[in-house]
C-alpha cells in the first residue's frame, strides 16, 4: 500500500514527519499550540503570531479551488479538501483576515464541522458579521477574521482553516491548520 509522507511542523520541533494514509496532529498539541496563537491574534498584530500561526500546519497537496476574478464578497463557495469527506468554504470576507490572502488579505478558507460535536455548519455563513455559524447543534459561531475563534457557543477549539496560495487569478489550497473534527493523531480514520 502506498504511504503518504507528512510534514507536521511544530514550535519546537520545526519538521518532523509522520508516515500514514493520513496527515494528523494530536488534540492535545493543536489545543496547546492554538491557544497561544489564540492569546496572540487577540493582541492583534503581534510579532510572532505569523511564525505561530504557521507552525500549526500540515502541509497537503496543492489543489485549485477557485479564482480572484470569480470570487465575491460575501459569496462563499464550497469545496473539499484535502479529502472528499472534509468539506470547506473559500469566502472574500470584505475586511483583512488573520491568514488572508489577496490584496485585501481578506480571502480565507475554513473547514465547515463545528469543532464542539461535528455539527454541520454549512450554509451558516454570516456576511455582515463574517461568522460561520450558529451551528445548528449548540449555537457555536466561529469569528472568520480571526482563525476561526470561537466567539460564541459550546465549542473550545477554533475551527481548522485551510491554507491558501495565490498564483496568478487561481486560488490553492496547500495545508491545513488545526486538526478537522474527528480525526486523531493516533488513528487515520474518523473516529467520530
Ligand atoms: S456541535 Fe456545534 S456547538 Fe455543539
Amino acid at each position: 500500500m502506498n504511504k503518504k509522507t507528512i510534514q507536521v511542523h511544530s514550535a519546537d520541533e520545526h519538521s518532523r514527519e509522520h508516515e500514514g494514509s493520513r496527515a494528523c496532529m494530536s488534540r492535545r498539541h493543536f489545543l496547546l499550540s492554538g491557544g497561544a496563537a489564540v492569546v496572540m491574534v487577540s493582541l492583534g498584530g503581534f510579532p510572532g503570531m505569523a511564525q505561530a500561526v504557521q507552525a500549526l500546519k500540515a502541509d497537503y497537496p496543492h489543489q485549485k479551488i477557485g479564482s480572484l476574478s470569480a470570487l465575491k464578497n460575501g459569496v462563499p463557495l464550497d469545496f473539499n479538501y484535502p479529502y472528499p469527506d472534509i468539506r470547506n468554504i473559500l469566502v472574500k470576507l470584505g475586511v483583512p483576515a488573520g491568514g488572508g490572502i489577496g490584496a485585501g488579505n481578506d480571502i480565507v478558507a475554513f473547514n465547515q464541522q463545528c469543532t464542539h460535536m461535528g455539527g454541520p455548519l454549512d450554509g451558516t455563513y454570516k456576511a455582515e458579521h463574517q461568522v460561520l455559524g450558529p451551528c445548528p447543534l449548540h449555537l457555536t459561531t466561529f469569528d472568520l477574521t480571526r482563525h476561526g475563534m470561537v466567539s460564541a457557543g459550546h465549542a473550545t477549539e477554533s475551527l481548522p482553516q485551510i491554507v491558501l496560495e495565490i498564483k496568478g487569478d487561481d486560488i490553492y489550497a496547500v495545508g491545513v491548520m488545526g486538526l478537522v473534527y474527528g480525526y486523531s493523531a493516533m488513528t487515520t480514520k474518523r473516529t467520530a
